[in-house]
């Protein structure tokens, strides 16, 4: 909780698909792990499963559909609409695959984060279990972030890092590294609402200390 708040922070979720990351952080706040509520969450997509996981904790849901728009702005313009309906002290993005234009950016600054399926700066993008098999790394992972108007590209708040097996699969990775997406986004977003993590000029702070590039790192063996 921010230390002058009284009430549990204001958490909006947007999903496009499984939502089990904000299934994680929904159970954390439920047991009150994390000082906050979820108090709306908003998918791109009709018919996903994090939306049937929202009606089942009975968390507020609603949809945006980006086909429906003719632009990004226009799509985002109606999600910045949406989202202040809730009035939120934090937005999270927690498998949400849509591009944001830099005016979302703005708007959210500094209470918008993202997870990331590598250990940024490493593999932005797509594919990112694939890649780094591909390039031979024995280490793969998962970033929490702030968001910045570069995509995958604003401060590092934690990671954990997941060793690559000799054996391992694309999918034995990705089912690895998801374990550990709903460890770390529930402690991220703890942190966040307790004031302890920000992003001051583009940089992120942990309990007012400047955070290493990394983010802190959790190692997963
Ligand atoms: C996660 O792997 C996340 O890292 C990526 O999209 C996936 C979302 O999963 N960006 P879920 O919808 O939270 O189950």
């Amino acid at each position: 909780m921010h230390p002058e708040q009284a009430e549990p922070a204001r958490i909006v979720v947007l999903i496009s698909g499984s939502g089990s990351n904000f299934q994680a952080i929904a159970e954390a706040c439920k047991s009150k792990e994390i000082d906050g509520e979820i108090i709306g969450v908003i998918s791109n997509r009709p018919g996903v499963m994090g939306l049937d996981r929202a009606k089942q904790l009975d968390i507020p849901c609603s949809v945006v559909d980006h086909t429906e728009y003719s632009s990004r702005e226009e799509f985002d313009g109606k999600l910045i609409h949406e989202i202040e309906q809730y009035g939120p002290d934090l937005v999270v993005l927690a498998g949400f695959m849509r591009i944001l234009t830099p005016d979302f950016v703005r708007r959210f600054k500094g209470r918008l984060l993202n997870i990331h399926p590598s250990l940024l700066p490493k593999y932005k993008g797509l594919h990112t279990h694939k890649r780094a098999m591909e390039a031979g790394d024995k280490e793969h992972g998962v970033t929490v972030h702030f968001v910045s108007e570069d995509l995958d590209g604003g401060p590092n708040i934690i990671q954990a890092v997941v060793p690559i097996l000799d054996d391992d699969s694309e999918a034995s990775l990705k089912t690895r590294v998801q374990q550990q997406e709903h460890v770390i986004y529930p402690i991220a977003v703890k942190w966040f609402v307790e004031g302890r993590i920000t992003m001051i000029k583009g940089d992120a702070y942990f309990d007012s200390e400047a955070l290493p590039e990394t983010g802190l790192q959790l190692n997963v063996n």
